[in-house]
């Protein structure tokens, strides 16, 4: 077992270049089963999910190997129609192989999905989306088997924009009979690097980024090779790093576009952004103010994978803020951490109410789950003392060596194997 080690209380200074985003890599790296051949994916983060992601396509037939960022995937014998259990219970992502491996084989069985415990994760909307489209789908003993030998394109319209379940649909109706139109699709940046990447593969896609997406199927795909997006997420939860613990840096390999809530919210707090191309400059020498109410919502909204880190932010601030959760209902777990090391936090009805306390103190303290793990690292830099953050394995899915990374920047932190 890991945990962090960190010495609060050293500002942040240099540069850092962005990793590539998680939940552009994952999609796409389960689309290349759609063609037979050779993938070269780069800027690919060396991530547990990715890790996970690659041993799926492996079991069911791929070769892959991963180097210096690269994914370099042969799909020609991709034959396997089942998603071994032990990897599916792992990650939730594992779903994203349902629509393409339906439809390149005709059927496909997986087992429901794991991942991060932060509340009720339905796949409602991606088995509705999968039947309308033409697949039979029979559950039993905890196991699912899409069937379809030829899936047909229609119109599926969601009842809520749910990022994966439009991806999903998009990789299957790409090789269906006809048209597919995705009502109230989810507009998240990851979604048009997928339609991207996609139409590389000589698919037929538009409107991505928009909550209507076109899907003209094709007959056949071919493999590419393709550069993913940077990942908003962690150049987020750097942003947030600054204003948490001081200083000046610069993130290089950012889309600072895809943060306009975030900027807008810690800009309005305080803290100087500059932007230029892909370049974002951060700096902060004082306590942020209070900012009155943040509510997650779905992307151009406020990212809840930014919620449990903006949280620690506003703990440090002058003045009392409110965040109210609206995607996921679990996602308030490191609320009783932060708690333990001096934050004042009040939970009610979905929305936390946060009253600035300035100093944490340090003190042992678990991740409950990614999101939730960078926020205690998070505020192990601006907390009194040795923090101690456990379970980081949950961290490490989604952080390429998040401590290397910090201390590039000045921080004092390490990771302790016990
Ligand atoms: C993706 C991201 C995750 C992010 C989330 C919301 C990836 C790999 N993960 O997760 O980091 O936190 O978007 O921005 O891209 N829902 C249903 N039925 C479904 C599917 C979802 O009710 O069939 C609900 C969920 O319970 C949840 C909400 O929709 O309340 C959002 O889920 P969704 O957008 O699907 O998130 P993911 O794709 O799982």
């Amino acid at each position: 077992m890991e945990t962090f080690a960190i010495e609060g209380g050293r500002p942040l200074s240099g540069s850092l270049r962005i990793q590539g985003a998680k939940n552009a890599a994952l999609p796409i790296l389960a689309a290349s089963v759609l063609a037979e051949g050779q993938f070269y994916i780069y800027d690919v983060p060396h991530l547990k999910d990715i890790k996970v992601m690659l041993e799926i396509l492996t079991a069911l037939g791929a070769k892959a190997k991963h180097v210096d960022g690269c994914v370099d995937l042969d799909t020609t014998s991709v034959s396997v129609p089942h998603v071994p259990d032990d990897l599916m219970s792992q990650m939730r992502s594992s779903i994203f192989l349902a629509g393409p491996l339906l439809a390149r084989l005709g059927e496909v069985t997986i087992s429901r999905p794991g991942g991060c415990d932060i509340g009720e994760r339905r796949i409602d909307l991606h088995l509705s989306g999968l039947t309308a489209l033409g697949a039979k789908i029979e559950e039993s003993e905890g196991y699912i088997t899409f069937r379809a030998k030829q899936l047909r394109g229609t119109n599926v319209f969601l009842s809520f924009p749910s990022v994966g379940a439009t991806e999903n649909i998009m990789m299957a109706a790409v090789l269906a009979k006809g048209t597919t139109r995705i009502c109230n699709a989810a507009r998240e940046p990851e979604i048009i690097d997928l339609q991207n990447f996609l139409n590389a593969m000589g698919a037929r896609i538009r409107g991505a980024g928009t909550d209507t997406i076109e899907i003209t199927g094709v007959q056949r795909l071919r493999s590419v090779s393709y550069r993913i997006i940077p990942d908003r997420i962690v150049t987020g939860t750097f942003v947030l790093a600054v204003g948490i613990a001081q200083g000046h840096i610069e993130l290089t390999n950012t889309l600072p576009e895809q943060l306009t809530a975030l900027i807008e919210v810690v800009r309005s707090c305080g803290v100087e952004i500059k932007t230029r191309h892909d370049i974002m400059e951060i700096k902060s020498n004082s306590r942020p103010r209070a900012y009155d109410r943040i509510i997650t919502s779905p992307y151009p909204g406020f990212p809840t994978d930014l919620q449990a880190q903006l949280m620690v932010f506003l703990s440090q601030a002058r003045g009392t803020s409110v965040i109210k959760e609206t995607i996921f209902e679990g996602r308030f777990k490191h609320v009783n951490e932060l708690a333990r090391m001096g934050a004042s936090i009040y939970v009610d009805l979905g929305s936390a109410i946060i009253r600035g306390v300035g100093k944490l103190t340090a003190t042992s303290v678990e991740a409950t789950d990614l999101r939730a793990g960078a926020a205690l690292v998070l505020a192990g830099l601006a907390a009194e003392g040795i923090t101690t953050v456990n379970q980081i394995h949950h961290i490490d899915r989604g952080y390429d060596r998040l401590e290397e990374q910090l201390r590039r920047l000045g921080a004092d932190i390490t990771r302790v194997s016990i």
